[in-house]
């Protein structure tokens, strides 16, 4: 079996670090010695993208918050499904998440952050939710492993219900948060359910109809 070679490494703000590795043509951001994301497992990621185009896609000027940009799978799909007119605000924490897909992952990512359509907001994407006056019908948020955060302690915060009534605040009338997790989490679907917001639990599966089964909660506001 072909060797994992390192590409770079990332301090996460107020966490701990990223390594970027490669094996023959795959690639894996590893969180500690978890993958946190992968070359070969994108299709609950794109799931994501097609859940908020099956509900807003419709909307003229369609805003749509992706929280991070990752490998780009869910940021990618969003552009290849959504309008000309649509506006896309990505919310990276990491640096060099960036650096890396305009460097070793720029095979993967394409001209996807130069689309006119793409505006890269670093920071926190909680910080983007509260900020951004202007609201938004989707948001995607893939920070993380799930509600049991892996990248920092800090991203507990997006999950608990002040985060929840933040990304409640931050949609339009109508518009849908989609959440993603590696695993159920009943605790976190209780809180997101209080939000009076109305609230679905779907599978998606890591790989082409195959692999593990991740979650991803949509929560509409009425
Ligand atoms: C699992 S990856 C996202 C995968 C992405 N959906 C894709 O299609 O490749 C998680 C990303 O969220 C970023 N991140 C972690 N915490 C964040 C936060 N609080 N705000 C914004 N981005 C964050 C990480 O640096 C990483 O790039």
């Amino acid at each position: 079996m072909l060797p994992w070679v390192e590409l770079g490494r990332a301090k996460v703000p107020g966490g701990d670090e990223f390594r970027l590795m490669q094996r023959g043509d795959e690639f894996t951001i590893f969180a500690g010695t978890i993958g946190l994301m992968g070359s070969r497992q994108s299709g609950s990621e794109e799931v994501m993208a097609d859940i908020a185009f099956a509900r807003v896609g419709g909307r003229a000027k369609a805003r749509v918050l992706i929280g991070g940009l990752g490998m780009g799978f869910t940021l990618r799909r969003v552009l290849a499904k959504f309008g000309a007119d649509a506006e896309i605000v990505v919310a990276e924490l990491v640096p060099e998440i960036v650096s890396w897909a305009r460097g070793p992952l720029a095979g993967l990512h394409g001209t996807s952050l130069d689309d006119p359509r793409v505006t890269l907001k670093l920071g926190d994407v909680g910080n983007v939710m509260a900020a951004d006056a202007q609201k938004f019908d989707a948001i995607l948020l893939d920070v993380d492993n799930g509600p049991e955060g892996l990248s920092r302690p800090g991203n507990d915060r997006l999950y608990s219900a002040g985060g929840i009534s933040a990304a409640k605040a931050a949609l339009r009338p109508g518009g849908m948060a989609a959440i993603w997790s590696v695993a159920p989490d009943p605790k976190f679907t209780k809180r997101l359910g209080q939000s009076g917001m109305k609230v679905e639990e779907l599978k998606a599966r890591a790989h082409g109809g195959k692999g593990a089964r991740h979650v991803i909660w949509v929560a509409t506001r009425g």
